[in-house]
């Protein structure tokens, strides 16, 4: 009997230790990070392996630790979500912030100190949501056609070119020239050759010179120092200028006069920012959106059908673009949208305020969360055979109400969400229609692959693409 108790006394005091050993684990377990890649080296981490091709690096990462995991590379944190639940707290935690996130980058690629960038961002952010907003869309659309047509006149009858170099010689002067003053874009060869090379340079160079000491990155400094003279001389002229038609004032005008009642400091740099914000991604993606659409017949020629049911036998007139005219050719904008899935941002960035538990873990306030929309685009659980270029799955998006695909992400989300989107897309829509109207073109080339390497923005193409072009007559 005696043998007995002891025999339950002793399994309930075993019963009794496993359950507390196990809540033990659980709760070590729930005060553990996601599993972290940090490589031998100090400081540095895995800096080496994750900069030669990070978005590889990422999906080899999700593959192996699974949802969340974290790379430790040159002294930041970057913890990386790719599941539902670690996607909602980087899309609604009060707990991660944008701001505190970018103003390292910020200050790295445009010497905007970070007092400054905080005291000005939200005020300036709310500006280009305004001007850049649905409603006042309107009143880009015949700027963007008559520069647009400018730019086409300078192509001439015919000829051969790099389809990023076309691409590039059509939307740098316009967007220049409608987001800070008409005629700021250089005419002359020489000027106009060097803001390309040191734009391409600056831009080439941004994703190192966010990680790293200017000093590292002589030519890119000397680009960077070029393009602040540049504003530096030209901020006179962009406040004094005043627009023919109407009294409206242009997108860095309206930040100017912030920026002026703020601080009156680093107007150039913002200027920067705004060139930089406004080219690199929309250039890259009217490129792809022309090749993929040449490099698709039947899509290309569905097009041509639509622009002469819009516009009449194509290259004949002197075309206006309206609204309506838009509405009418609904592919055109579908095909730039699934050209935006398919070469997305690698990734978007939000900072750790305080603790944050995702999933088992918990991530320490202070890490960079990060969220990829390019590998996001590419789980067929919200976007069916991902690697295809298919327009027509954007026929389920409500665009007239401006609303996108479920989880698609390429313009980031939330509070901060691209102010620019809705002028990318239309400036794209109508560089594509003018284009198509005008030239009968082809590729030379096929398209080139997507380089990896692109973190902050959409990817760019690895080689060169040649087009031919002739013009209708
Ligand atoms: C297809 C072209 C474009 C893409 C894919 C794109 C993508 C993005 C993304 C992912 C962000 C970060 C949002 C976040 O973290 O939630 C962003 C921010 C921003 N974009 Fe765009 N963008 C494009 C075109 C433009 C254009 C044409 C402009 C300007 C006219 C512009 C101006 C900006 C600015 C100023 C910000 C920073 C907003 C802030 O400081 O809060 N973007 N964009």
């Amino acid at each position: 009997m005696l043998d007995k108790n002891m025999e339950l006394v002793f399994l309930t005091v075993v019963i009794s230790l496993g359950c507390v050993a196990l809540l033990l684990f659980l709760q070590w377990k729930n005060l553990q990070g996601p599993p972290c890649i940090r490589g031998w080296i100090p400081w540095i981490g895995a800096g080496f392996e994750f900069g030669k091709a990070p978005l590889e690096f990422i999906e080899k990462a999700r593959i192996k630790y699974g949802p969340i995991f974290t790379v430790f590379a040159m002294g930041i944190r970057m913890t990386f979500v790719t599941e539902e639940e670690g996607i909602n707290v980087f899309l609604k935690s009060k707990e991660v912030n944008f701001e505190l996130a970018v103003q390292n980058p910020v200050y790295r690629t445009a010497s905007i100190p970070k007092n400054i960038f905080l005291a000005l961002h939200e005020k300036l952010y709310i500006t280009m949501k305004g001007k850049l907003g649905t409603t006042n869309l309107r009143q880009f659309t015949g700027q963007l056609t008559e520069e647009l047509h400018e730019q086409l006149d300078h192509l001439g009858t015919h000829g051969t070119m790099d389809l990023n170099n076309l691409v590039r010689h059509l939307l740098y002067p316009v967007s220049v020239n409608m987001l800070f003053k008409k005629g700021l874009f250089p005419t002359n060869k020489r000027k106009t050759m060097e803001f390309y090379q040191n734009f391409e340079a600056y831009d080439e160079g941004f994703e190192h010179g966010s990680q790293m000491p200017e000093f590292l990155l002589r030519n890119w400094s000397k680009s960077k120092s070029w393009l602040l003279a540049f504003f530096e001389k030209n901020i006179p002229d962009i406040k004094a200028y005043k627009s023919e038609k109407d009294n409206s004032m242009t997108l860095m005008q309206a930040l100017l006069d912030i920026i002026e009642i703020e601080t009156n400091e680093k107007s150039p740099n913002y200027g920067l920012l705004l060139l930089w914000a406004s080219l690199s991604n929309a250039v890259p993606v009217a490129f792809w959106t022309l090749g993929f659409v040449l490099s698709h017949p039947s899509i290309h020629r569905t097009i041509m059908e639509g622009i002469s049911s819009v516009f009449g036998t194509a290259g004949k007139d002197k075309i206006k673009v309206s609204e309506d005219d838009l509405k009418k050719l609904p592919l055109i904008k579908w095909c730039i949208l699934e050209t935006i899935r398919l070469r997305a941002p690698g990734a978007i960035t939000r900072k750790v305020l305080k603790p944050v538990k995702i999933l088992n873990y918990t991530v320490p306030s202070g890490d960079l969360l990060m969220l990829s929309p390019f590998w996001l685009h590419r789980n067929p659980k919200y976007f069916p055979e991902p690697e295809l270029f298919k327009p027509e799955r954007w026929k389920k998006a409500n665009l007239e109400k401006h609303a996108f695909l479920d989880s698609f992400m390429a313009f980031g989300s939330g509070k901060y969400q691209c102010p620019g989107r809705w002028l990318a897309l239309l400036e794209i829509e109508i560089c594509i229609i003018l284009f198509f109207y005008y030239y009968d073109c082809s590729l030379l080339d096929p398209l080139p692959k997507q380089s990896s390497l692109h973190l902050l923005g959409v990817q760019q193409p690895e080689g060169q693409c040649q087009i031919e072009y002739k013009r209708r007559k």
